[in-house]
């Protein structure tokens, strides 16, 4: 067998991991197995947590943890944590945080919390017959659940609704039950999953036991049983407004030429799926980093905005522009399916300081805090595009990155962010100066 292949690499200790890996991928150098260990935590116990969070966990992986103060949300000020590598990201959702401090703060609203999931099955026969037996066999799909759901009910939640759907147009026999679910401050995916694995055991023991199906349509073939990300009836709104000629206050560019350059980036965004991808990864460069850094799903959350950003058949963007009455308002609505209690909440350290940093928010602020992010890093990036451009500020930041690739000393990287404060930011202009400085 191959060396670099190898069965039950899980059941080894960590260290016999690291040193199996070094034997058979980094030629024998165990300098790397230092260098694993220097980011292990110093305390074990802490150190074991993150183990245990992943299988084959070697090693911790940093990136930064930020913040950005100033979001004023609902008249309540935050200052949200945000956990991201990209350079420019927390300075723009700070920018523009401040700059709507003083112009009303952020409005945001939860529309709807509803999240659903499928059983996918197959199953042959007249689709009247078995309209009529999931009506009447409907209540178990709930008695049978009592255990799961009572927890989750004494707290408010519990399944709303449970319906059958005939998808046999798409795909010959395919037809699913898709129940809707109020999963309160938690994300929900584990209740919800054991919920739909409880239904397909119901459906498969009803059918069977009906006297009114043919033999044939006693059989059911259970495809899976899944949640589903994309929840479009779990929705976030939040948005700014303020007089048009506020926005430009302090600068020298005309309000009205602001406002129609900000509303074309957005209707561009809007029509033009190439852009509309760009703005929106943009938007999430802010509500991911929240969303990392409160211990929540990022994927799930994106897959879902995507999908909602596309519901129309075209991919747009997630957030609208509109000028009435010399009043300029700019807001985003995205599903947003995010927990304060369960998975990593109260387990990860760092998402636990994130919590507390936030006033311990239930799962409605904090799908409000999110979006607002979202939206603010939106409001920054597009202010960049349609003022100075975007390198400006993406170049200021990422300076300290290209010292950082050189070696720079923190008295170097001094001398460099005032030499570079009036000058424009390119790799090469610092390479040159850096190694001008150095033959010196
Ligand atoms: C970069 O990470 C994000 C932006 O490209 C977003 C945008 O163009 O709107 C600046």
């Amino acid at each position: 067998m191959d060396s670099k292949i190898i069965k039950g690499f899980s059941k080894k200790n960590k260290t016999e991991k690291i040193d199996w890996i070094i034997k058979n991928y980094l030629n024998n150098d165990y300098s790397y197995k230092d260098f694993l260990k220097s980011y292990w935590h110093t305390d074990s116990k802490t150190q074991k947590l993150h183990d245990e969070f992943i299988e084959n966990t070697i090693s911790n992986f940093y990136i930064p943890l930020g913040v950005a103060p100033n979001f004023k949300i609902n008249d309540k000020i935050y200052c949200v944590p945000m956990a991201i590598e990209e350079s420019s990201v927390v300075a723009a959702s700070a920018k523009s945080a401040s700059f709507w401090l003083n112009r009303g703060g952020f409005k945001a609203t939860v529309i709807s919390m509803i999240k659903i999931g499928h059983v996918h099955f197959a199953w042959h026969g007249n689709y009247d017959k078995l309209r009529t037996v999931f009506e009447k066999i409907k209540p178990k799909f709930y008695s049978d659940t009592d255990n799961l759901t009572a927890n989750m009910q004494k707290r408010g939640g519990g399944i709303l609704d449970i319906q059958l759907i005939n998808k046999s147009d798409l795909e010959p026999n395919y037809y699913q039950l898709m129940a809707k679910f109020d999963t309160k401050d938690s994300m929900g995916a584990n209740f919800i999953n054991s919920l739909l694995e409880e239904f397909s055991k119901t459906l498969k023991r009803e059918l069977a036991n009906d006297h009114t199906l043919t033999d044939t349509e006693k059989e059911v073939q259970i495809i899976m049983c899944i949640l589903s990300n994309y929840t479009p009836e779990c929705i976030v709104k939040s948005e700014v407004s303020c007089k048009v000629e506020e926005l430009t206050e302090g600068t020298d560019m005309s309000a009205d030429l602001f406002v129609e350059k900000f509303k074309q980036a957005v209707h561009i965004a809007t029509i033009e799926p190439y852009r509309a991808t760009t703005h929106n990864k943009g938007i999430y460069n802010g509500i991911d980093s929240v969303v990392i850094a409160t211990g929540n799903d990022f994927r799930a959350v994106e897959a879902s905005g995507h999908t909602y950003a596309a519901k129309d058949g075209q991919y747009r963007s997630l957030t609208h522009v509109e000028v009435k009455n010399g009043i300029f308002k700019f807001w985003i609505e995205v599903p947003m399916a995010l927990g304060t209690v369960g998975g990593l909440t109260k387990l990860h350290p760092m998402v636990k300081f994130a919590y507390d940093l936030l006033g311990n928010p239930n799962a409605e602020d904090l799908m409000k805090i999110t979006a607002t992010v979202g939206l603010a890093q939106n409001f920054g990036a597009l202010r960049s595009l349609v003022t100075t451009g975007i390198q400006k500020g993406h170049m200021k930041m990422h300076l300290l990155n290209i010292l950082n690739q050189l070696g720079a000393s923190d008295e170097e990287k001094k001398t460099f962010v005032e030499e570079f404060k009036t000058k424009t930011v390119t790799h090469k202009a610092v390479v040159d100066l850096f190694n001008q400085i150095r033959k010196n």
